[in-house]
């Protein structure tokens, strides 16, 4: 049985004093939505503040990228062990806003995915299509050609050291979620590809949906089948909303 996970992506915002309020909110206010598991992914400054306040509570919490290498002469980056120090359980990789801006390639996030889970951090690692390729009915073999770079890299079996994210590009940050038959039919799909693979694999990993996922579609992408829960931008700026999101997913565990 998979258990649900929420991932808050909170990108490049919040402050100090907006952190404590959300993080502090989020764990009052999921106390009894134990049946599914949530995390937060912040920007790298505020992952002190993060384990600051949430060691020891079920909430985990992680970085949105990191850098392929060890430590060395690389400024501005930061590795798997500094992220594992400040006691982040996850990383997002692959996310579209890097790819697009030539930050990652499907083999760059092969390699981080296998750095990361080296270092004991769970990669989340986000595919999905532009609008163009969508439209074109491409959605299939973007998704596998993603999936595929990193299988070369790291081999099936561990694959299932981390979590998949389908992210299509045109849902995200646009309001406009894919259709929950949409986000079914792709999981399906991608689950069914790797079941071929390894059954045992393709049944146990979770796969979420990110893009416009909010408090009013949650639970009906909650509710199918194949979705393990989600991915969520704007709507994690909003504790109240993220919270609701949270409890839709609680729901349908
Ligand atoms: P939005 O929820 O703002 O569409 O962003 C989704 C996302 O990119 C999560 O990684």
């Amino acid at each position: 049985m998979r258990r649900k996970l929420v991932v808050a992506n909170r990108k490049m915002h919040g402050t100090i004093p907006g952190n404590k309020a959300f993080l502090e909110g989020l764990l009052e206010r999921t106390k009894e939505y134990r049946d599914s598991e949530y995390a937060v992914c912040l920007p790298h400054p505020y992952l002190y503040q993060a384990q600051s306040i949430l060691t020891g509570t079920p909430i985990a919490w992680g970085g949105q990228n990191m850098s392929r290498n060890d430590d060395g002469p690389y400024t501005g980056s930061v590795s798997a062990r500094m992220l594992v120090e400040f006691g982040c359980g996850y990383v997002i990789i692959g996310h579209s806003e890097r790819r697009l801006r030539g930050q990652d390639s499907d083999n760059s996030v092969g390699e981080r995915f296998q750095v990361a889970t080296r270092a004991g951090l769970k990669p989340i690692f986000c595919m999905g299509e532009t609008l163009e390729e969508f439209e074109q009915g491409l959605t299939d073999l973007v998704t596998i050609r993603q999936l595929n770079a990193v299988i070369q890299q790291i081999g099936i079996k561990n694959l299932a050291k981390g979590v998949l994210a389908y992210e299509p590009i045109w849902a995200i940050g646009t309001g406009e979620a894919a259709s929950p038959e949409h986000a079914q039919t792709i999981l399906h799909f991608l689950r069914g590809y790797l079941i071929l693979k390894d059954t045992e694999v393709g049944n146990n990993i979770r796969i979420l949906y990110g893009g416009s996922l909010k408090a009013q579609n949650a639970a009906q992408l909650f509710g199918m089948p194949d979705i393990d829960g989600g991915l969520v931008g704007s709507a994690s700026l909003n504790t109240e909303e993220f919270v609701e999101i949270c409890q839709a997913a609680n729901l349908s565990s």
